[in-house]
């Protein structure tokens, strides 16, 4: 994506993260998935009473855009609740393999609009796990 457009998919993670539910954590986290076509999904992190049926907010995100027929994605814009940038989990990322391209994929992490740093997937998640690619 145009490096001019990375601010306003930055607004869009932060507008997702006032819907974070985040009662156990208190860590309150938002994502904007940006489709080739241009099309925003916005996700937060939605938590649970036992824990493990949480989801965070960039698979909260990429499972809304796939759930209504979106595969090609350009970029992800993430942010935390904390003065930090905030690298996607572990299995966030490996959801990001199953649908993003290793290379052209960018993965944003933001502290502001104007305070981000971009990261390709095979950065985040080198020797990816994968089948049939
Ligand atoms: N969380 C995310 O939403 N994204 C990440 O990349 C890391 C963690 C959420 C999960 C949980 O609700 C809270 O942050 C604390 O771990």
């Amino acid at each position: 994506m145009d490096t001019a457009d990375i601010p306003g998919l930055i607004r869009e993670a932060y507008e997702a993260q006032k819907f974070a539910y985040a009662p156990y954590s208190r860590f309150y986290v938002g994502a904007a998935l940006l489709t080739a076509k241009g099309r925003v999904y916005r996700g937060c992190n939605i938590e649970n009473a036992a824990y493990s049926p949480a989801s965070c907010a960039e698979r909260t995100a990429i499972f809304k855009a796939v759930s209504e027929g979106e595969r090609d994605f350009a970029a992800i814009a993430i942010v935390g609740s904390r003065d930090a940038y905030l690298p996607p989990c572990g299995v966030c990322r490996q959801v990001m393999q199953e649908f993003c391209d290793r290379e052209t994929f960018q993965i944003i992490l933001a502290k502001a609009p104007e305070d981000y740093k971009v990261y390709r997937l095979s950065e985040l998640l080198p020797e990816a796990f994968c089948l049939g690619k």
